[in-house]
């Protein structure tokens, strides 16, 4: 089969298309014909070595995919041939098939497109788990998103919005990520390039929830601008670290949570696939008919064929990109 071939850790655009031995499911396995795979910012670091789980090498990438079952192995009665499905796998989604365990796969409602499935996958996940499982967010919770252009930026303020909040404020960079951000429904935006990032956040959030600050802020940016949302958070509030896309891992200032009795805490989303498939199952079926009600609808705003994926993770790498990137693989 046709696959991005990683044979030796090395950056990406050292990694081409090439051939792989087509996959067979083992027990309680299925392989799935891949129609598109989600481009995702961990690609760069699994290509590269810089993961904290490296593939056996040669191995395919890529974490997310949507497609059709074409082959079920043993022990598999929840799936058969034909399935229209959606998965979540630690590498090999970069692929014409794909084999990946029946527990981490998820069947795809009628009448979605291969690429909004495998959007609304990974990162909508990741949101999820970071608003509802770790920042326990309520209803008519005041919310700040970090990166809100971006991947689980977008994620989080939809699914903020369509789970009850009812301030979403958005941190961005720049006037065209604003209007992203604004189509994603949030109610305010802090162009996060633009003010003096030590007071301007905690202005703007206290601006924007009527004095209150942000009960829950969800972070996948660090750096400078997690110090800054740190100043902005209520009485009792909760800060969930998910990435550091800014380049850098900030340092928490613990004299913060105590003053104001905050909690931190962070999220590696992949632990839950791993172990509780079937609350991710939960979720999953959650998102996919959030969808359907109309209440959250994936930003794509590039779609490559399977040869594009150096473009796509370039715009990652750069801080680039918008929403999703999808590879459609025919
Ligand atoms: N913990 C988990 O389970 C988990 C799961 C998935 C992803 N992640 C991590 O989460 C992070 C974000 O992933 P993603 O898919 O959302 O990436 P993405 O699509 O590239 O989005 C990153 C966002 O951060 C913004 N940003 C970058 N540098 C910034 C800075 N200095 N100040 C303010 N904003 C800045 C970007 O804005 P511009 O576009 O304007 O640069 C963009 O909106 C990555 O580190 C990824 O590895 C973690």
């Amino acid at each position: 089969m046709k696959a991005v071939v990683v044979s030796t850790f090395a950056p990406f655009d050292q990694i081409a298309v090439g051939e792989l031995p087509d996959p067979v499911p083992g027990k309680g396995e299925v392989v799935i014909d891949v129609k598109a795979a989600e481009v995702n910012y961990p690609d760069i670091l699994v290509i590269s070595g810089q993961y904290q789980m490296k593939p056996p090498l040669p191995f395919a990438p890529g974490k997310a995919a949507a497609g059709i079952v074409s082959a079920v192995g043993e022990g598999v009665t929840s799936l058969a041939v034909g399935d229209r499905v959606s998965a979540q796998v630690e590498y090999g989604a970069f692929a014409q098939k794909l084999r990946a365990p029946a527990v981490n796969v998820y069947r795809m409602p009628d009448g979605l497109d291969f690429a909004k499935a495998a959007a609304l996958g990974l990162v909508y996940q990741t949101a999820h788990f970071a608003l509802i499982e770790r920042a326990r967010m309520q209803k008519g919770d005041r919310v700040l998103v970090l990166g809100a252009s971006g991947g689980i930026g977008v994620a989080s303020v939809q699914l903020a919005k369509a789970l009850g909040a009812a301030t979403v404020v958005a941190g961005v960079l720049g006037e065209a990520n604003a209007e992203v951000a604004r189509r994603c429904g949030a109610d305010a935006v802090i162009d996060l390039g633009a003010i003096d990032l030590r007071d301007g956040v905690r202005e703007a959030v206290r601006a924007a929830t009527d004095g209150h600050g942000a009960d829950v802020v969800i972070d996948p940016v660090g750096g400078a601008a997690n110090a800054a949302a740190l100043r902005a958070i209520a009485w009792r509030g909760r800060m969930v670290i998910i990435g550091f896309a800014a380049g850098e891992t900030p340092t928490i200032k613990a004299n913060y949570l105590l003053v104001k009795n905050i909690e931190v805490s962070g999220l590696q989303w992949s632990d839950y696939r791993d172990r509780t498939p079937d609350w991710v199952r939960r979720v999953q079926d959650e998102i996919f008919s959030l969808h359907v009600a109309g209440k959250l609808d994936p930003v794509i705003s590039r779609r490559f064929p399977l040869e594009g994926f150096k473009e796509g993770l370039g715009l990652l790498r750069d801080g680039k990109a918008q929403g999703k990137l999808i590879l459609e693989v025919a």
